[in-house]
């Protein structure tokens, strides 16, 4: 019996990935342990996705992990909330294993995501294959991968701090990407970002995985992937070890057909979404679609801005919003936004205009009438987008954002930017917002990047149809886990 353990990083929209992947495992007849921290799997266990899982009898075990999501929780703080937990997720792990192999029922394999640190050295020592799952894009880990290697060797340095003059004046080419500023890779890189010493550790053990797994496509990256592909060759023919395999899965999610439910009796239903009514009363590829994920939210100032910005772009937009963080006592609800928003546009926008505080957001990107999708560039959301072919305004905040802003623009040009020249949590003026919309919706400019958008949407569909990338990539795991299975056993 094949059991695949899967470790999700304490930071839910890689919990979801991670149930993703899980998911598909499943499906092919694995057994499949997720383990995750109690509050990411609380929010997972509501989700619809759960329900599937008992009704097509997946093999799939939630695992709670014991470990600090208080520090997640509170919201407020930098980035250093992040670090104690995704240490203790490894090191919880790592019980798991000792009692476990004690037990004398081992895992056929372990794959942790690439940010858990100490998964590969324990499962080492019990002697169970160890992979590395990341969420991210192939572009982020090849540049982690390179520049840490050239700084191992002492033959790089990158400036100590972010958004020193010295990082935002300077460009660096990591491989298989445009040219970056220095301050748009992720805090990782820096030393006075939380994760610099960490990172450290986590390098070498991840030099030397068998597997490497991605939630993206290749069609999507297919230089980065060429690129990552060739670094490991070259540290495997250096330390003669074997050369890792590279596979892209993504997306991860099955990609809905188009909505065929445009007739209004079905849009009275009870069971709708709000969003998805709002959506059927606009003309197709006409409503801008803003939402930040979870991790980001606005200033009042920022807010109002925003949606002065929609406002005079004259395009509807539904606008997924948090409370402004500048006013937590506030108790954020729907018809609050008036009470934040200048009353001067509030006349104009009310019928063109839909704001809430969570979206079903495959569900709206699938919808025809979605013409543009304001996001702030994260992973799981820029996969959604482009699988889905809807064209992203790109207006990044934090961690690899500001990296994949620039795929998006230069590399796959399915996307324009919000505010060129952003740098992190930057204030966003609503002409920069409304210049972006009307390029978009109303030049050749703006045609050229939603035939690209749609291209890119194909091109994810192949990769998970027969003989696609993702899905032959799919067999070789399965493959993979089951021959190891057949050794144990
Ligand atoms: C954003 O607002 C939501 C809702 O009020 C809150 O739960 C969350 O902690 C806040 N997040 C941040 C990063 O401030
Ligand atoms: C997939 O590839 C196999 C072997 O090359 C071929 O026989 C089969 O027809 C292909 N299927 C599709 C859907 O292209």
């Amino acid at each position: 019996m094949a059991i695949v353990w899967i470790v999700a990083l304490p930071f839910f929209s890689h919990v979801v990935c991670a149930a993703q992947l899980s998911e598909l495992l499943a499906k092919h007849g694995l057994s499949v342990t997720l383990f995750a921290a109690t509050a990411d799997l609380q929010q997972l266990r509501s989700n619809p996705m759960l329900e599937k899982w008992k009704e097509q009898r997946l093999d799939i075990n939630l695992q709670d992990l014991d470990i600090n999501s208080a520090i997640l929780a509170d919201g407020v703080g930098d980035l250093r909330r992040f670090t104690e937990p995704f240490l203790q997720t490894g090191r919880a792990i790592e019980e798991f294993l000792k009692k476990d192999s004690v037990r004398g029922v081992k895992p056929t394999c372990v794959i942790s995501d690439f940010m858990v640190h100490g998964v590969h050295d324990a499962a080492a020592e019990y002697k169970i294959p160890s992979w590395t799952f990341s969420a991210f894009p192939v572009g982020y880990i090849a540049t982690y991968v390179y520049v840490k290697q050239l700084e191992s060797k002492g033959l790089m340095q990158l400036p100590h701090e972010r958004l020193s003059q010295l990082s935002q004046d300077e460009f660096i080419s990591p491989p298989g990407q445009t040219l970056l500023r220095i301050c748009d890779l992720s805090p990782l890189f820096f030393r006075d970002g939380p994760f610099y010493q960490s990172a450290l550790q986590l390098f070498q053990p991840f030099l030397n995985v068998d597997v490497i797994l991605f939630s993206g496509f290749e069609e999507f990256e297919p230089r980065a992937v060429n690129e990552l592909r060739r670094i490991f060759k070259a540290h495997a023919s250096r330390n003669s070890k074997q050369i890792p395999q590279i596979l892209t899965l993504g997306p991860l999610f099955p990609i809905p057909s188009y909505s065929k439910r445009s007739n209004l009796g079905d849009t009275q239903g009870a069971d709708v979404h709000p969003c998805i009514k709002f959506l059927d009363s606009h003309p197709p590829t006409s409503v801008v679609y803003v939402a930040f994920g979870t991790d980001v939210n606005l200033s009042q100032e920022q807010i109002r801005e925003l949606v002065f910005g929609l406002e005079t772009s004259q395009q509807p937009f539904l606008c997924v919003l948090n409370t402004p963080k500048d006013y937590p006592n506030l108790n954020f609800e729907v018809e609050d936004i008036t009470s934040i928003l200048p009353p001067e546009c509030l006349e104009s926008i009310q019928s063109r205009s839909l704001f809430v505080k969570w979206a079903p957001q495959q569900e709206v990107l699938s919808h025809p009438s979605t013409g543009a999708f304001i996001s702030h560039c994260g992973f799981n959301s820029i996969l959604e987008s482009v699988s889905l072919g809807v064209p992203i305004l790109a207006w990044p905040f934090k961690f690899e954002q500001f990296m994949n802003c620039r795929h998006l623009v230069d590399m796959a040009q399915v996307s324009l930017e919000v505010c060129p020249g952003l740098i992190s949590d930057g204030f966003v003026t609503r002409g920069d917002v409304e210049r972006c919309i009307n390029t978009l919706f109303r030049s050749s400019e703006g045609t050229a990047v939603r035939e690209r958008a749609v291209q890119m949407k194909q091109r994810a569909e192949a990769a998970l149809r027969e003989n696609g990338s993702s899905s032959e990539n799919m067999k070789k795991l399965v493959e993979l886990i089951r021959s190891l299975a057949a050794v144990d056993a």
